[in-house]
């Protein structure tokens, strides 16, 4: 084991389940001879302590991220709130001279990006992203037959994501339901695809064409409430969550509700929910690719499919995350060769959080030494070029359609 002094210092902001789980229980858990929680910060002071429980630690808690961070000088700052605030606790971090984990996506607005990448540059430290779709060891393995060009060049990509009634409803229960918190779903979801794309690319998308709509959450409902505890509707609605059956949630959101009023359990019908849940785009990449993506979140299944069209074939992905039948024991990557028949590839499902990706991720980034041979860990350019990817996709959806081009946003070396 290693002195305390060599290990990583990190000071944990936000300690909603993200926080709680990846990045406090799951990192103390398992790279404690690498890692040492010095702070913990949330404005909610109560959510804090119930997450400190859960963690096992003993670190002290702050309301004041600054005071936080002037008291304990941390290696690390790993940021997990609300995605409109990254860039403020990203800002002060580097400021105060640490290194940042952001979480996915880095921001929600162009002025934010470069916010971010300007003090970056000034601070000399640096910012990952936690992509953690980049470690699954599926796309680790999509990414090897790329770069081996299993099916010649790249020309065009398929590339569809689907969100179940139960993680897609998630979505319209909290503030990720409000463009100007989350971005809308083409940020804050999207920004996993996109950057998965640009990733197994190698390339910068230019131009986005963009539709959405909303068509089962929102005001697209035929009754609504403010929230499931308590409402008359209770017996008649698909997406009614009792929220007291849940003993982890209730600690860690509904007791500490009575502080901010930030309930888990809020109406998807709500009116004035304002983010679309159908979402489709085509993508024009750096070198030539067309991609078409899509992303719907009331499916009776979960997972995704992805297709990529080469000069000498395909490859087809379909992954099963959770469907009304029984899956696959493992993922299926099927390469098929034109003139050559099929080479069929079993990826198992490995244990941890995003089907491996979230334990790789933290190896990656806590682990002193570990190899990166296929560029899975991101920077501040890799979460900026997806949230702006995004933010095209929401303003061409904005105008009908019309085709916005990335660099008309912003320039991004
Ligand atoms: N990589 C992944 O796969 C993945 C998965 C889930 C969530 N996330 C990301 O993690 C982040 C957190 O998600 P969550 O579901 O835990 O959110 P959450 O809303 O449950 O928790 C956020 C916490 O941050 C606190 N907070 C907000 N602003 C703050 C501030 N300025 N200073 C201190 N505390 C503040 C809130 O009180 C809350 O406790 C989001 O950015 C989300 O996109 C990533």
């Amino acid at each position: 084991m290693k002195h305390a002094s060599l290990k990583n210092r990190y000071a944990l902001v936000g300690t909603g389940h993200r926080g709680t789980g990846m990045w406090g229980r799951g990192l103390l858990k398992g790279w404690s001879d690498y890692v040492d929680l010095v702070g913990i910060c949330d404005l909610n002071t109560l959510r804090a302590e119930r997450s400190r429980e859960m963690m096992n630690s003993s670190a002290p808690i702050y309301a004041d991220r600054d005071e936080m961070l002037e008291r304990h000088r941390p290696d690390t700052v790993i940021v997990c709130t609300r995605d409109s605030d990254h860039d403020e606790v990203i800002v002060k971090a580097l400021g105060a001279g640490a290194n940042v984990v952001s979480e996915k996506p880095l921001t929600t607005t162009v002025d934010k990006i470069h916010r971010i990448l300007h003090a970056e540059k000034t601070s000399g430290r640096h910012v990952d992203v936690s992509f953690n779709y980049r470690f699954a060891p599926l796309s680790a393995k999509i990414k090897e037959l790329l770069l081996e060009q299993a099916i010649g060049k790249v020309t065009s990509v398929d590339f569809h994501w689907f969100l179940d009634t139960t993680h897609g409803a998630a979505y319209f229960r909290r503030w990720h339901a409000y463009e100007g918190s989350s971005g809308g779903l083409f940020v804050h979801k999207a920004t996993h695809h996109f950057d998965l794309l640009n990733w197994f690319l190698d390339a910068d998308p230019i131009s986005v064409s963009a539709m959405s709509s909303q068509r089962k959450y929102g005001k697209a409902g035929s009754f609504r409430s403010a929230r499931c505890k308590g409402c008359s509707h209770a017996g008649k609605c698909e997406f009614f969550f009792d929220i007291t059956g849940n003993d982890y949630l209730s600690a860690l959101y509904e007791d500490p509700s009575s502080i901010d009023g930030y309930v888990r359990d809020a109406c998807v019908y709500r009116e004035d929910i304002d983010i679309p849940d159908t979402m489709s785009a085509l993508v024009r990449y750096s070198n030539g690719v067309q991609a078409t993506y899509s992303l719907n979140t009331y499916m009776p299944i979960e997972g995704h499919h992805l297709a990529i069209n080469g000069t000498h074939g395909r490859i087809e992905i379909r992954q099963f995350h959770r469907q009304p039948w029984t899956e696959p024991p493992a993922d299926e990557i099927l390469v098929i060769r034109n003139f050559k028949g099929v080479e069929r590839i079993w990826i198992p499902h490995y244990s941890g959080g995003h089907f491996g990706g979230d334990d790789r991720l933290r190896d990656a980034l806590f682990k002193p030494g570990t190899p990166d041979p296929l560029g899975q860990r991101a920077g501040s350019r890799a979460g900026a070029i997806s949230v702006l990817c995004g933010l095209a996709a929401v303003e061409s959806a904005r105008r009908d359609g019309k085709a916005i081009l990335l660099a008309d946003l912003a320039t991004i070396s």
